[in-house]
């Protein structure tokens, strides 16, 4: 039997005025080059340049750290870089490293020559950011990106209902996280006769306090009903706080500690599994929030649709 696979739209959210906001499926990496609105570039083979190659060959290489979250800064003053690292919850420590390298590898490429710049990686499986200005215990809210299934529940009212129940339950396990880690994932039943599973992620940088982490993961809730509403999944994409809801079950293990599971461990495939049509739109929104900096009126927009086909077994 064939499915027909996958279809998403994506749309991106960004926050200043010239900032290029793309993705290179190729690769599955998403990216946006200098969210920093003051056009920051440095020269090749300038000091910053040579500070940045350097902080991020050896961003992964501290031991100590297994739990997937990595910031770091390197030179000084002006010439001075700071980065983050950040794994989904579930992803191995050698994944995660691999996925910081090749995040490494393609956002430098795509964002030659800027001070400042965010990508993420396979499914947000990893997130690298880089900047000349400090970035560590921020919750900053954009530039981000949204992803939806284009299946709706059938059931609007009391499907919303379960999803934000379900959702700030694993808001308040995430934010109550220690500073290595801020990252909650369950399941949920919904549906006529409780027979639809819902799987959930949230997870913040572990940098962030208590009180911003929840703050970051609010706001990605609220914008659920505005982006998402009633969608058999979605995705909620922030440089400080990541959100995740699907219909199948989309991540390995419950947290990183776990025995591995016995069974085969299940390949992060894509997980907009049922067959949806074509879906295209046009939107724009405004992100009010938190971020350290002026919050600049969002434009918008940008959009993808991914179509395989399945062959049969
Ligand atoms: C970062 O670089 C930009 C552009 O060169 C500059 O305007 C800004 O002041 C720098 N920020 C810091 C914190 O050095
Ligand atoms: C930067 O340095 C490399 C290696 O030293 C050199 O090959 C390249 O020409 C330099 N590029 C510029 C623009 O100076
Ligand atoms: C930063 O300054 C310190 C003290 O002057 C110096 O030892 C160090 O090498 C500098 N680091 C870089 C990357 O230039
Ligand atoms: C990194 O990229 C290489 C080459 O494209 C690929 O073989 C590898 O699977 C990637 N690693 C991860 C963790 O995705
Ligand atoms: C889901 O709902 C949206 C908005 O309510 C609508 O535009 C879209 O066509 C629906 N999708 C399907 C597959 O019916
Ligand atoms: C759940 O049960 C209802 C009938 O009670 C049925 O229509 C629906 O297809 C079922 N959904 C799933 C995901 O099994
Ligand atoms: C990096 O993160 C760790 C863990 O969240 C935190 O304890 C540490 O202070 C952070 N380092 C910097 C430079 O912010
Ligand atoms: C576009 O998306 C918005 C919300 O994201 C929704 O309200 C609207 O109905 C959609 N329009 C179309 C034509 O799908
Ligand atoms: C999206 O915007 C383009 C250009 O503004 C317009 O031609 C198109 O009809 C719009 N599509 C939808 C679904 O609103
Ligand atoms: C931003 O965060 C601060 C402290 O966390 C809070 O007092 C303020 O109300 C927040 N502002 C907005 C617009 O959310």
């Amino acid at each position: 039997m064939s499915s027909f696979l996958c279809s998403l739209l994506l749309i991106f959210i960004f926050t200043s005025q010239l900032t290029i906001a793309t993705t290179d499926t190729a690769n599955k990496f998403q990216y946006f080059c200098d969210q920093n609105n003051d056009g920051g570039n440095y020269p090749t083979n300038s000091t910053y340049h040579t500070n940045l190659n350097t902080l991020l060959s050896t961003l992964t290489s501290n031991k100590d750290i297994n739990y997937g979250f990595y910031n770091s800064s390197y030179g000084n003053n002006t010439d001075k870089v700071n980065a983050i690292g950040l794994c989904r919850g579930d992803v191995k420590l050698n994944d995660c490293q691999n996925c910081l390298k090749n995040s490494t590898v393609l956002l430098t490429q795509h964002c030659q020559n800027r001070k400042e710049a965010i990508g993420w990686y396979n499914d947000e499986e990893c997130m690298l950011r880089y900047s000349n200005r400090s970035i560590f215990g921020l919750n900053e809210i954009g530039p981000a990106y949204f992803v939806w299934n284009t299946n709706n529940a059938t059931n609007e009212v009391e499907f919303n209902k379960v999803v934000n129940f379900f959702l700030d339950s694993l808001r308040n396990r995430a934010a109550s996280g220690d500073s290595d880690l801020k990252y909650a994932v369950g399941s949920d039943e919904v549906g006529p006769s409780n027979n639809q599973t819902i799987y959930g992620l949230v997870q913040c940088t572990p940098d962030l306090s208590k009180t911003l982490c929840d703050d970051c993961l609010v706001q990605s809730i609220k914008e659920i009903s505005n982006c998402c509403n009633n969608r058999l999944g979605a995705r909620i994409v922030r440089p400080s706080c990541n959100l995740r809801y699907e219909t199948n079950s989309f991540f390995y293990q419950p947290t990183p500690s776990d025995s591995p599971s016995p069974s085969p461990v299940p390949v992060p495939v894509p997980s907009f599994s049922t067959p949806p049509p074509f879906a295209q739109n046009n939107t724009s929104s405004q992100d009010k929030g938190n971020t350290s900096r002026n919050v600049v009126p969002v434009i918008l927009l940008m959009l993808i649709l991914l179509c395989s086909l399945l062959s049969s077994f």
